[in-house]
């Protein structure tokens, strides 16, 4: 199998580069607009399995070149080049995956299924953590039931150590940054709808040492996909993040200072530059310089997702809890629960085990059940709940 991998030297797609290597000994073009970064990720992975490239995505010709002879691209970059990348696999006829393309983005590259189909190529959209196993697990829930009303999900992770300290985001600040500022879409009686941002407060009780957290609506793809591709009378869909206090702080300061604004400032000695590509800058550089760092802290990333319903025509839940711990073994952060799900389905793809066709989210063509077990492999384990009603009269 030979994997093109945009954005390979990311905080998610190097340890998707490492995953594909690992598991399946694929050979990965592992591109990125930063050569220097993407030679580092093919050195500490398999120089003979990794092959590194200057990329940049939004190049046509330089993606066509890069396209050929692979059998699928893994979309790890950052979130606005999806169109682009996904355009350009299935002019190419490659098999695609991406990480999400929030509500809005993600409704417009669905709207380009039939292209995709028309090519033989298939385009998953969102399968990372969440979106991604999110909506493989609503969809693992809808399958108990007879009738759906509510699918629920909420994320949050933490460490056990105890800190004051600024928060340090296990993914693009970029996407942060957007999540604090942009309106967020739920499904609320059966109709999709834009809510304010930072609402639906509500607590939700995770697995400890989390415990119960409050958590807010914030402007995800899995509202705009379920409701329709799950069925099944689902009248409600939303996702909340429930940020660990000190994260919260540090980006609600960082949003509301302005920092997810991409009007170029003039900063004197005739330099321009936004604050958002200011901040993605600075911190690029800190999560490279974390990498390095040897220090092992225990850190969590967990996911709940809710899907009541009916069942035998009575009240039904199910519920999925997810649970990724850092690898204390081999090194590897609990955040690669977002980099093993692309990993998997670029495998399910180049083997043929997804035969659907076309632009889908995760919950149309994976299945869940093996899905889990692959997860599982990687220890990121996924504890399903079922609660059945009776009644005696
Ligand atoms: N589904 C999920 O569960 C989930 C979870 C977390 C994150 N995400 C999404 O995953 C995406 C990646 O996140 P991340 O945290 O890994 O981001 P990241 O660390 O910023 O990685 C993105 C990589 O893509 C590179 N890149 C940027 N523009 C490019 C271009 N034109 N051509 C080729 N490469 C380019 C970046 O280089 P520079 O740094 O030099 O720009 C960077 O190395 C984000 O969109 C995020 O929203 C999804």
């Amino acid at each position: 199998m030979k994997v093109l991998v945009v954005g390979a030297s990311g905080q998610i797609g190097a340890m998707s580069v490492s995953d594909l290597v690992a598991s399946y000994k694929a050979d990965v073009v592992a591109a990125d607009i930063d050569l220097r970064r993407v030679k580092e990720v093919a050195k500490s992975t398999n120089p003979n399995r990794v092959t590194p490239i200057d990329l940049d995505a939004r190049d046509a010709k330089a993606m066509a070149k890069a396209l050929k002879g692979v059998d699928v691209v893994m979309n790890s970059a950052w979130y606005e080049l999806n169109m682009d990348i996904m355009n350009a696999a299935i002019k190419a006829g490659v098999h695609y995956t991406d990480l999400g393309g929030f509500y809005d983005g993600t409704l417009r590259q669905l709207k380009l299924t039939k292209k995709a189909k028309d090519a033989g190529v298939t385009c998953v959209l969102g399968i990372g953590s969440t979106p991604g196993i999110t909506n493989v697990c609503g969809a693992a829930g809808a399958d108990r039931l007879d009738s759906v009303k509510d699918i629920l999900i909420y994320c949050t992770w933490g460490t056990k150590a105890e800190s004051t300290q600024a928060g340090m985001p296990a993914y693009s600040i970029r996407t942060v940054l957007d999540e604090m500022t942009q309106e967020p879409g739920i499904v609320e009686n059966g109709r999709k709808k834009k809510v304010p941002i930072l609402s639906g407060e509500t607590s939700v009780v995770m697995p400890e040492p989390s415990g119960e957290v409050v958590a807010h609506y914030i402007k995800h793809s899995e509202p705009a996909t379920m409701a329709d591709f799950i069925g099944k009378g689902t009248k409600h869909v939303s996702f909340r993040i429930g940020f660990p206090d000190t994260d919260f702080a540090t980006f609600k300061t960082l949003a509301e200072l302005g920092f997810a604004s991409e009007k170029p400032l003039d900063i004197g000695g005739g330099c321009k530059c936004s604050p958002k590509d200011y901040i993605t800058a600075m911190y690029t550089d800190a999560v490279a310089n974390a990498r390095k760092s040897t220090e092992a802290v225990d850190e969590y990333d967990y996911l709940r997702v809710d899907v009541t319903g009916r069942k035998d025509r009575l009240p039904a839940r199910c519920t999925y809890l997810v649970r990724t711990w850092n690898d204390r073994k081999t090194g590897l952060s609990s955040a690669r629960d977002t980099s093993v799900p692309p990993s998997i389905t670029a495998n399910w793809l180049a083997t043929g085990k997804i035969k659907e066709r076309g632009v889908l989210p995760p919950e149309a063509c994976i299945d869940p059940k093996p899905f889990f077990r692959e997860l599982g492999k990687r220890k990121i384990r996924v504890d399903e709940e079922m609660q059945v009603s009776s009644k005696f009269y």
